[in-house]
């Protein structure tokens, strides 16, 4: 997952595509700024750090907690919910009108829904999730990124907390079966990738589509917890993963349009491909206790939110508080 916006803006300042010191900037898919550089010239203190994400689940060494409860959601059955959807030259970012998601065994906390964005592969034959379950690396991977509502703007709390961030982490598949099964919410979001080919272009949603669209199908009370870290630069151990069993199942063709349409910078740049960060070391693992009865409820409510600018605000400058 990634919290994007402050890096670009300052290497655009800087000049060319690329920044006036060469050592700030990042990649996934040159040698010269991809992930094997980025402990060394970049962030030096965070990307090498001991809770560092993603990492390969090993089922087996999940351990069984019951404090690992059903979530709660407000707001994700907004059809107004997704505004924004942009190629920011190492993802494609949604931003998101409002949502909360609180229980699920986090903190006492509401965490805000602020956006989500997706890694990839290459086509469908090339996975490209970021995380892995026992050595299986999914065709993609959805993160959605809710920080700690009660910092409201203030960084350097948000900052110091290392649980200040809860990512929910969602793997996207194949359908294999009937083709009406397939979520058509995912095609109608990977039609606007051709509106968005060059980094930095972006498009404001005309559907309406809702965070439960897009999940549709995924059982969330299903899931498997551990402490880790932001999985781009600067690599903050600060992040609660969520990382759901269940996965989202897709068209063919919506996942192949990633791989196939969107660009790294101008039409001549290359395509945005591959962009996931190599597993790191393996981390605790828990997961949700196994239901002794057969009734599950998603849990669901309606809820108030805090300032969305504000919270949008701590996300910006989260980048800037290493000094990027
Ligand atoms: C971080 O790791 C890189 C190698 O991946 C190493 O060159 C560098 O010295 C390390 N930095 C620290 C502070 O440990
Ligand atoms: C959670 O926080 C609320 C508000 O601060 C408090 O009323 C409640 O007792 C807390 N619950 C737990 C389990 O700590
Ligand atoms: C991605 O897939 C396409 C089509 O299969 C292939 O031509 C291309 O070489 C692949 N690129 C990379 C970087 O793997
Ligand atoms: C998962 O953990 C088990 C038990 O420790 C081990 O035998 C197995 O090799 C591990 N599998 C992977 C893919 O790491
Ligand atoms: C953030 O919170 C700290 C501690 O409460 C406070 O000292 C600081 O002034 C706050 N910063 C902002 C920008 O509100
Ligand atoms: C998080 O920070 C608290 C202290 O604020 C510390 O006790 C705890 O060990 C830290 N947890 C991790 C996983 O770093
Ligand atoms: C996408 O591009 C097409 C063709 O240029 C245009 O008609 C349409 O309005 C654009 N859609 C959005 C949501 O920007
Ligand atoms: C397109 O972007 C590449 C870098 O990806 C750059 O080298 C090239 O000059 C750019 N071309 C134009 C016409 O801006
Ligand atoms: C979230 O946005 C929707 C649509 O604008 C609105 O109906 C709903 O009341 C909002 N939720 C909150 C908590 O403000």
């Amino acid at each position: 997952m990634q919290l994007l916006g402050g890096l670009l803006v300052l290497c655009a300042l800087a000049g060319q595509g690329r920044c006036a010191d060469a050592s700030i900037d990042w990649c996934y898919q040159d040698a010269s700024c991809g992930p094997a550089t980025w402990p060394v010239s970049l962030a030096v203190e965070f990307c090498n750090g001991s809770r560092q994400s993603p990492i390969n689940i090993n089922s087996s060494k999940a351990v069984e907690d019951a404090e690992l409860v059903g979530f709660s959601f407000t707001d994700y059955d907004n059809k107004l919910g997704l505004t924004k959807i942009k190629n920011t030259g190492k993802t494609v970012k949604v931003t998101l009108a409002n949502g909360t998601v609180s229980g699920g065994g986090l903190p006492n906390s509401t965490y805000q829904s602020l956006q989500f964005h997706l890694h990839w592969g290459n086509g469908s034959t090339q996975p490209g999730s970021e995380h892995t379950v026992n050595g299986k690396r999914y065709p993609m991977e959805m993160h959605i990124v809710n920080v700690k509502a009660i910092y409201n703007g203030n960084t350097t709390l948000a900052v110091a907390d290392n649980e200040s961030i809860a990512a929910l982490g969602f793997f996207l598949e194949e359908l294999d079966g009937p083709a009406t099964m397939a979520s058509t919410y995912w095609d109608t979001l990977a039609s606007y990738l051709p509106n968005i080919t060059n980094g930095g272009d972006y498009a404001y949603f005309a559907d309406k589509i809702s965070l439960d669209d897009l999940l549709e199908g995924v059982d969330r009370t299903k899931y498997y917890r551990y402490l880790g870290s932001l999985t781009t630069p600067s690599c903050n151990e600060v992040v609660i993963w969520t990382v759901f069993k269940e996965s989202i199942k897709v068209s063919k063709e919506a996942i192949e349009l990633f791989s196939s349409t969107v660009r790294v910078a101008n039409g001549t740049s290359a395509l945005l491909l591959n962009t996931y960060r190599p597993i790191q070391p393996d981390q605790a693992i828990r997961t949700n206790a196994r239901p002794t009865t057969t009734t599950t409820t998603a849990a669901a409510s309606s809820g108030s939110s805090v300032t969305l600018a504000a919270a949008q605000m701590a996300i910006a400058a989260l980048w800037a508080f290493k000094g990027v």
